[in-house]
C-alpha cells in the first residue's frame, strides 16, 4: 500500500478521532501517505480528499465526535454514486481504504470495493463505530463505551430528583434498532424497567410492565418509591405515548415524566475504553492493509465461530470477513441470532429482580 485514504461515515462516534489519529501514524511510520475523505462517501464522491499528516492527528485522541466530518450519503447507495467514488480514489493513486464507521457505512464499503462493479483496485478495512452496538462479530464497537457512560451519568442525576419527589422517569436513550445501550445502562443504573425492541412487545405490553414495577415499587416500605424506566429509541411505543398509557392507568397517584437523551449520548470527549479500542482496532486494520488484505472488519474480541483471523500484533483484536460480519449484523436486527436470543431470556429473568 502506498496511499490510504481514511473516512468515517454514518452517526459519528466518540472514538473516531482516536481512529483515525492511530491510522494515521501507523501508516505514515510505515512510509505510506495518508489522506481524509471530508464527509465520509459524500466526499469521497466530490473528491473532496486530503492529505493528513502527524501534526494534524497529534493530539486528537481526546477529541469527540469525528475531525474528517461524517454524512448519510443517498448518492453512493447507488452504483452512478459508487462510480464516481471509484473514479476519484483512482485520480488520487489511493490503494487502501479504512471505513470507520457502523452498519452502513460497512455495507457501502463493500459495494464501494465489489468486483462486479469494477471496485476491486482499491483494498479496504472496516472498523467498527457506532454507539448502538449493533455489529456483529465484534463485542464492541468505538463509541459505546463512552455512550453508555453519558446515559449513566444523566441516569444518576435524573434518579436523585426521581427518588426526592417518588417519580418514575421513562429515560429514553439512542441505539437505533438495538437495545444494547438501554440493556447496559439499566444495569448500570439500577433501574427497574429497560424496555428494548428485542423483547418484541405489544404496546399494552409495555405499559402492563412499567404499571406492574410501578405498582410493586409502591410497596416499598421505608424506602424510595421512584422508578426508572430505560426504554430503548427502537421500542414501537414513543416515550410521551408510554407516559399516557401508564398514567391512563394509575390515575394521579403516581407522577411521571419523560426525558428523552438524544443526541446529547452521542457527544462528548471519548472515555480511556474508547480511545484504546479505537486506537487497536485501527492499528489491526491498518496492519491487515499494509499484509494485502481487504474486505474486512477489525473485530474486538470475536467469537470463535465466525472464523476470524486472530492478530499477531493483539490478540483481543481480529480480522473478520466482511460478509461474516454483515451477515450476522442483519441475524442481529431480525433477532434471530443466537445471541439476541441469549439476551432475551436473560433480560427476562431478571425483570422480576430489577424492581426489587
Ligand atoms: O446510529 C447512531 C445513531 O445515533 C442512532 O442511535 C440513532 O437512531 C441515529 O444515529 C440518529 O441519526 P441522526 O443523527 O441522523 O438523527
Amino acid at each position: 500500500m502506498k496511499r490510504l485514504a481514511i473516512l468515517t461515515s454514518g452517526g459519528d462516534a466518540p472514538g473516531m478521532n482516536a481512529a483515525i489519529r492511530a491510522a494515521t501514524l501507523l501508516a505514515i511510520a510505515r512510509k505510506v501517505e495518508v489522506f481524509g475523505v471530508i464527509q465520509g462517501y459524500v466526499g469521497l464522491i466530490s473528491g473532496d480528499i486530503r492529505p493528513l499528516d502527524a501534526a494534524m492527528v497529534a493530539t486528537l485522541v481526546r477529541e469527540g465526535g469525528t475531525m474528517l466530518g461524517s454524512a448519510r450519503s443517498r448518492e453512493f447507495m447507488e452504483r452512478a454514486g459508487r462510480d464516481r467514488a471509484r473514479a476519484a480514489l483512482l485520480a488520487h493513486g489511493i490503494d487502501g481504504l479504512l471505513v470507520i464507521g457502523g452498519n452502513g457505512s460497512l455495507t457501502g464499503m463493500r459495494a464501494l470495493i465489489d468486483p462486479a462493479e469494477g471496485g476491486g483496485a482499491v483494498r479496504a478495512i472496516g472498523v467498527p463505530a457506532s454507539i448502538d452496538n449493533d455489529l456483529g462479530c465484534t463485542k464492541l464497537a468505538i463509541g459505546v463505551d463512552t455512550a453508555m457512560n453519558t446515559i449513566v451519568d444523566a441516569c444518576d442525576k435524573i434518579s436523585d430528583t426521581a427518588s426526592a419527589h417518588d417519580r418514575t422517569f421513562i429515560v429514553e436513550v439512542m441505539g437505533r434498532d438495538c437495545g444494547y445501550l438501554a440493556m447496559t445502562a439499566a444495569i448500570a443504573s439500577a433501574a427497574e424497567v429497560v424496555l428494548f425492541p428485542e423483547s418484541e412487545r405489544s404496546e399494552e405490553q409495555i405499559a402492563d410492565t412499567v404499571v406492574r414495577a410501578v405498582e410493586k415499587a409502591r410497596l416499598r416500605p421505608n424506602r424510595s418509591k421512584r422508578v426508572l424506566v430505560i426504554k430503548a429509541e427502537g421500542v414501537g411505543v414513543s416515550a410521551e405515548r408510554l407516559k399516557t398509557l401508564v398514567d391512563q392507568r394509575l390515575g394521579s397517584a403516581v407522577e411521571t415524566r419523560v426525558t428523552v437523551l438524544g443526541h446529547v449520548v452521542r457527544g462528548g470527549r471519548p472515555s480511556a475504553l474508547d480511545r484504546i479500542l479505537a486506537s487497536r482496532l485501527a492499528h489491526v486494520a491498518v496492519r491487515g492493509l499494509l499484509a494485502g488484505k481487504t474486505r474486512k472488519m477489525a473485530a474486538w474480541m470475536a467469537p470463535r465461530e465466525v472464523g476470524a483471523e486472530v492478530s499477531e500484533s493483539d490478540p483481543q483484536c481480529a480480522l473478520v470477513d466482511i460478509d461474516v460480519m454483515l451477515d450476522e449484523t442483519r441475524k442481529m436486527l431480525e433477532h434471530s441470532s443466537p445471541f439476541v436470543k441469549w439476551r432475551q431470556n436473560v433480560f427476562a429473568e431478571l425483570e422480576d429482580v430489577f424492581v426489587l
